[in-house]
């Protein structure tokens, strides 16, 4: 019978055939041992050369890295294999052979394994990386199904921008200019005022200049949308959204965390509520640490570091001065040199994984915020009329995705927890 690797549990005893490559072979003048992977994971082939003909012997030491097979064979338990099961392998038939596959077993640098990135996803820790992003991106859409939100797709070019005019990526749209969606967020406000709870998730473009670990010109961003719902209720929303998504993936994906050699401790901690503090208690906070920074400035990645040090969860950092966030953004009533938003710090180093804010819905305000972000009035005029009919208090966030599997998955550099990253100097493969 045709299985996969991760059916084999359901076929102890029995005789099986599996589609698969070699990633990996050792063997001594008696037996074989064949590392075997399909896509669905990862298995050890023994071959014993008294117990199979002469010629499939001879097959098998032939056999190259990344060679292409159906190993036939009776599937055992074996508490020792990491997979729990091995294959004890009788027949080979050989699909094609892979002649000098570059990524062998040996180290390679980051550039090597960056231009081989095609191939490079087939080595075990980009498949562990790979399958918990699937895992994370399927946790997001269950979450939002089963607390009432539309799935809505905003568009992906745009006349106008989002998220401030200096990281755009320009295109012509025949005789018109047109940029990449930075975020789909303006839309999701209109679709919210259509079906009230919505979420988008898509590629996002910022044609940033910046070469960090955190960086991406092409990423993923998850943005819900929410009318009738203010900054504190956002909040709690998105604590609740990230707990069921950490916990899906430790239920769900605990032999790639294995893989990974991921700290589990550190993700089962995260459990709603998480810590609060405002802008102006971090900056306080950071100035006794010695960090040079003065209120009314951004942090930086090792200023958000630093923060998150304190806690072992997320932590909101809340009410950023309103002169460096977003021209949409709800002032606090209380206080209008802040305004109602929060910025999600992941925990270890792993940086902001989320931003979100209540909106403006005064139709004055956001004129006024135009024209202080010089922005063209006419280029939002449609914007402006959900201000204009039927205005209500509504809030959003967008979770980036590549940060979020880097924080889960405890991986350096969002570089591979995308299959395909474009960076600053890299658009190939
Ligand atoms: O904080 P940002 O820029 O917020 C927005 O775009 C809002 N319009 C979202 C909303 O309210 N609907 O981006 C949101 C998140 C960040 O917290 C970060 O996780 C991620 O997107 N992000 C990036 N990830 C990788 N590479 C980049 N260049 C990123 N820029 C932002
Ligand atoms: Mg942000």
């Amino acid at each position: 019978m045709k299985v996969t690797i991760s059916e084999v549990g359901k076929h102890v005893g029995e005789k099986v055939t599996i589609g698969v490559w070699l990633t990996n072979k050792r063997s001594s003048g008696k037996i074989q041992f064949l590392q075997l992977r399909d896509g669905t994971g990862f298995i050890q082939g023994v071959m014993l050369k008294k117990e199979v003909e002469e010629n499939v012997w001879d097959v098998a030491k032939e056999l190259t890295q990344e060679s292409s097979l159906y190993v036939t064979g009776t599937v055992q338990a074996d508490d020792r294999a990491p997979s729990g099961y091995e294959l004890t392998v009788e027949d080979v038939s050989v699909i094609h052979t892979a002649e000098d596959y570059p990524i062998t077993p040996k180290e390679h640098g980051t550039e090597f394994l960056m231009d081989h990135r095609h191939l490079w996803i087939r080595s075990k820790r980009q498949h562990a990386i790979l399958r918990i992003r699937s895992e994370i991106i399927n946790a997001m859409y269950e979450f939002f199904h089963q607390n009432g939100f539309v799935k809505v797709d905003p568009p992906i070019l745009t006349p106008t921008s989002a998220e401030g005019t200096t990281n755009l990526f320009h295109t012509k749209y025949f005789d018109e200019d047109a940029y990449l969606s930075q975020s789909g967020q303006l839309y999701m406000e209109a679709a919210a005022m259509a079906l009230g709870k919505v979420f988008s998730f898509g590629p996002t473009f910022r044609a940033e200049k910046s070469k960090t670990r955190r960086h991406l010109i092409e990423f993923w961003m998850i943005e819900p949308e929410m009318a009738f719902v203010d900054h504190e209720e956002n909040l709690e929303i998105q604590e609740n959204f990230v707990t069921y998504v950490t916990q899906a993936v430790l239920n769900n994906c605990r032999q790639e965390l294995e893989v990974l050699e991921r700290d589990l401790t550190k993700l089962e901690n995260v459990q709603a509520p998480f810590p609060r503090i405002t802008y102006d208690d971090a900056i306080e906070l950071l100035q006794e640490k010695g960090h040079e920074i003065k209120w009314g400035e951004d942090f930086g990645a090792p200023d958000e570091t630093a923060i998150a040090e304190h806690f072992d969860k997320p932590v909101f950092i809340t009410h950023y001065p309103t002169e460096i966030k977003a021209f949409y953004m709800k002032p606090d009533p209380e206080r209008e040199d802040v305004v109602l938003c929060a910025d999600l710090i992941a925990p270890e180093g792993y940086g902001e994984i989320i931003g979100g804010s209540q909106r403006i819905d005064d139709p004055a305000l956001l004129e006024e915020r135009f024209k202080e972000h010089e922005l063209s009035e006419e280029a939002y005029q449609w914007y402006l009329d959900l201000r204009k009919y039927g205005s209500v208090p509504h809030s959003g966030f967008g979770l980036g995705l590549e940060r979020t599997v880097a924080w889960m998955t405890g991986t350096e550099h969002v570089r591979e927890t995308i299959p395909f990253p474009r960076l600053l100097n890299r658009l190939y493969p």
